[in-house]
C-alpha cells in the first residue's frame, strides 16, 4: 500500500527584521529515502516553487541516497558537474575531496577529520576569500569580518551543462560564532552572517529588479563563457562583494591554458525560465563571462565592458535585503534551483573549528531553458 504523505512548507527565518527575500522554504513531512514517485514530484514542484528547500535532521542520510535524491531531478545525469578529474592548476582543485564510492559526491569543509566515508586523514580547507580577493580583509579583522568569497552557479561553464539541482548536506558545523560580511564596494552595504554561513540570492528577483530596458536586453542577449574558466582566472581577483573579478589583465591566454575545444565553449541566455513556474530569472556567472552576444548578432568583446555590463545589473539584487544567509544547523539538507538562484560561501574559520559537509550535483542532460 502506498501511503501518501503531505509535507509541509513554511517560510525560511528572515535574517533582519526589513529583509526583503521572497524565495526559500523549510519542508517537513516527507520520507527523504523512501520518497515514492508521487511524494518526490510534490518536493520537486516546491523546490521550483521556493528555490531553496531546507530539509532538517538529514543525519543518516547515506552519500549515495544523496546522489539518487539529487540525481531523480534529472534521472539523465550521472557526472561530476566538474567532471571526472578536476585540473590541478584549477582553482576549485584544493576546495573539492571525492568520496571515492560515491563520486559525484564532494566533502567540504574546514578543518582535520581522521576518516570519513573510506577517506582518511582528511586535511579540509574552507575557501578563504583572501585567496581569491584583491582587497581581502585585514588579517587583524579576520575573525570578526569576511567576504562573500564567489557568487557563482554550480557549474563547469565549459563542456559541461550547469546542474538543475545541488544538494548539501551539513555533518559537522561550529556555531555560536556570527562575522560582519561587508561589502566594501563604495556602498557602505554590510550584513550580519552565521559563521559559514552559505548565502543565497534568487535570479528571478534579480531579474524583476532591471528596468524594463534592462529586461529586454536580458531576455534577448547571451553569454558566452571562457574556455577552462577556472584556470583561465587562476591568477585573476575578485571584487570585494565576490561579484564578478577586477580587470588587471591577468586571465591567462589560450596558449597557457589545456588545449581549447571550440564545441566545449558554452553559450547560455542571460536569463533562465523555471519550469514550474515560468518565472524568468537572470542567470549570469560574472566570474567566467568572457563575451555578450546581442539579438543583432553583435558582440560584446571588450572584457572590462562585459564586466561593467553584468556588474551594474547585478549588483542591485546582492543588496543585503534580498540574501539569504543560511544558518546551518548540524543535519540539514538543503537543495537548491541552480537554474533560478545563485549562491556564495561566506566567512573565515579559526584552525580548531571543523565544518564538515557533502555536495553533490550532476552536470545537467541538458542547456538551461532560456526565455521562449
Ligand atoms: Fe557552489
Amino acid at each position: 500500500m502506498t501511503v501518501t504523505t503531505t509535507p509541509c512548507t513554511r517560510p525560511l527565518p528572515k535574517p533582519f527584521e526589513t529583509s526583503s527575500i521572497n524565495f526559500g522554504a523549510e519542508i517537513s513531512g516527507l520520507d527523504i529515502e523512501n520518497l515514492s514517485d508521487n511524494d518526490f514530484e510534490l518536493l520537486r514542484v516546491a523546490l521550483y516553487k521556493h528555490n531553496v528547500l531546507v530539509i532538517k535532521n538529514q543525519h543518516r542520510l547515506s552519500p549515495r541516497a544523496q546522489c539518487e535524491l539529487t540525481r531523480r531531478f534529472d534521472p539523465d545525469a550521472d557526472v561530476y558537474s566538474h567532471g571526472k578529474t578536476i585540473d590541478k592548476r584549477s582553482v576549485l582543485h584544493k576546495d573539492l575531496t571525492t568520496i571515492p564510492h560515491q563520486p559525484q559526491v564532494q566533502v567540504i569543509g574546514h578543518g582535520q577529520i581522521e576518516s570519513y566515508e573510506g577517506l582518511t586523514n582528511l586535511k579540509l580547507k574552507h575557501p578563504h576569500h583572501r585567496v581569491f580577493h584583491k582587497h581581502p580583509v585585514p588579517e587583524a579583522d579576520d575573525f570578526h569580518k569576511t567576504h562573500f568569497y564567489r557568487w557563482h552557479i554550480d557549474s563547469a561553464m565549459y563542456d559541461l551543462d550547469p546542474p538543475l539541482v545541488t544538494s548539501l548536506l551539513a555533518i559537522r558545523v561550529p556555531t555560536g560564532r556570527r562575522q560582519l560580511c561587508t561589502y566594501d564596494d563604495g556602498t557602505g552595504d554590510e550584513m550580519e552572517v552565521p559563521l559559514g554561513t552559505t548565502a543565497f540570492f534568487s535570479g528571478y528577483q534579480m531579474y524583476d529588479l532591471l528596468s524594463e530596458k534592462d529586461k529586454e536586453f536580458a531576455r534577448t542577449s547571451q553569454v558566452e563563457y571562457a574556455a577552462h574558466p577556472y584556470i583561465w582566472m587562476a591568477n585573476a581577483r575578485s571584487r570585494s562583494n565576490g561579484l564578478g573579478l577586477y580587470c588587471d589583465g591577468l586571465e591567462l591566454a589560450d596558449d597557457q591554458l589545456p588545449p581549447v575545444e571550440p564545441h566545449k565553449i558554452k553559450r547560455y541566455p542571460m536569463v533562465w525560465k523555471n519550469p514550474v513556474t515560468g518565472q524568468l530569472a537572470m542567470m549570469v556567472y560574472p566570474t567566467p563571462a568572457r563575451r555578450i552576444h546581442l539579438q543583432d548578432g553583435s558582440v560584446i568583446d571588450d572584457l572590462a565592458e562585459v564586466r561593467q555590463t553584468l556588474y551594474r545589473m547585478q549588483r542591485p539584487a546582492i543588496s543585503p535585503q534580498f540574501i539569504y544567509p543560511h544558518d546551518w544547523e548540524e543535519g540539514d539538507l538543503v537543495l537548491f534551483n541552480n537554474h533560478g538562484v545563485m549562491h556564495s560561501i561566506v566567512g573565515a574559520f579559526a584552525d580548531h573549528e571543523v565544518r564538515l559537509f557533502r555536495q553533490c550535483n550532476m552536470a545537467a542532460s541538458r542547456p538551461p531553458l532560456g526565455p521562449d
